[in-house]
């Protein structure tokens, strides 16, 4: 039997223009060549890529009170029906692609800020997560649920649930107040899946290994702590054993929550009961597909045998 999964966050809808025209003026319009409004976020991208996957898992996020919201709720039908309605309008990000396959994001600040710690109680069924793992996402983007971890922590732990987090970039840098937040969050992580940048940036050395030996230090006893490598692949630590898995060459045709479906395959794995090195490898082939497909695929089809005759 798996071990069961949730996630915990922002859930969101994406605009996304592309490519950026060469002059913007105010006052102006121009034309892009693509255009795609989709469901997003971090839970957003760990849903769908879970669905796909055939995972069983729980959410605990919320909408706005408007059309966007509805929408939302009917693409997570199955998960969004203990999802609170805020009194607000849905938050999008507006994204402009640029020839460099780079983007700009512009977010509104929407309902993703309201969710509370008492609202994430009565979305997620917690006798049921009992010996499983939820995934604390977009932290940053939610002041009121993260002044609220400590608690949220307890009750993880309450309920013998371990915590995985991805911490994403902080919008207002990585000041001195955002990185002992951020510390006091990693003490109580059980898989620490942040990108190379951001582990950089948190720890403060040149070096991602480092960085990656300074979380182990303060995280509970056997954590795992992940370095998202983007096309280099992905580290992992545990113990004292440092890992490597590099990507698969691939044309990347969209890196959108590149890290958001990774950690889906990544959690999938682990919560299926394979070794961490096989989880890192499929958070590695997870992503890889996802990034290199469109419409997007999650599961890489399976290595065709070749034949022996002929040879
Ligand atoms: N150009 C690429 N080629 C192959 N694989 C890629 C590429 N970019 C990303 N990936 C895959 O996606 C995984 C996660 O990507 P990345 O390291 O960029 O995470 P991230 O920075 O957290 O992403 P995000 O921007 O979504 O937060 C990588 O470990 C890798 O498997
Ligand atoms: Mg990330």
């Amino acid at each position: 039997m798996s071990r069961p999964l949730a996630i915990i966050g922002n859930v969101n809808v994406d605009i996304i223009v592309g490519d950026y025209p060469p002059t913007l003026h105010p006052g102006t319009e121009s034309m892009v060549a693509h255009g795609d409004v989709r469901p997003a976020g971090c839970v957003g991208n760990t849903a769908l890529a879970w669905t796909a996957l055939g995972t069983p898992f729980q959410v605990a996020a919320n909408t706005g009170n408007d059309m966007f919201g509805d929408w939302l709720r009917s693409i997570f039908r199955t998960h969004s029906g203990a999802w609170p309605r805020e009194s607000c309008a849905t938050t999008f990000s507006v994204g402009i692609a640029h020839p460099d396959s780079e983007r700009t994001f512009l977010t509104t600040h929407g309902h993703i800020e309201k969710l509370s710690l008492d609202e994430v109680r009565r979305a997620l069924d917690f006798e049921a997560l009992s010996g499983g793992i939820a995934l604390l996402v977009g932290g940053f983007l939610m002041d009121r649920l993260s002044a609220d971890y400590p608690g949220l922590f307890d009750l993880l732990e309450q309920h013998r649930i371990e915590v995985a987090l991805d911490t994403g970039w902080p919008i207002t840098g990585w000041t001195p107040a955002i990185r002992a937040q951020c510390l006091g969050w990693v003490a109580h992580t059980h898989h620490l899946l942040m990108n190379e940048v951001e582990l950089l940036s948190l720890f403060e050395v040149p070096e991602v290994e480092d960085a990656m030996m300074a979380a182990v230090r303060m995280m509970p006893k056997g954590a795992h702590v992940i370095a998202k490598r983007g096309p280099l692949g992905a580290s992992g630590l545990r113990g004292g054993s440092m890992i490597h898995v590099p990507a698969p060459v691939v044309k990347a045709v969209d890196t959108i929550g590149a890290g958001d479906v990774f950690n889906a395959g990544y959690l999938a794995a682990i919560a299926r009961g394979e070794s961490f090195d096989a989880a890192i490898a499929a958070g590695v082939a997870t992503a890889s597909r996802a990034i290199s497909t469109h419409p997007r695929e999650y599961v890489a089809p399976p290595v065709q045998k070749q034949s022996l005759r002929g040879r």
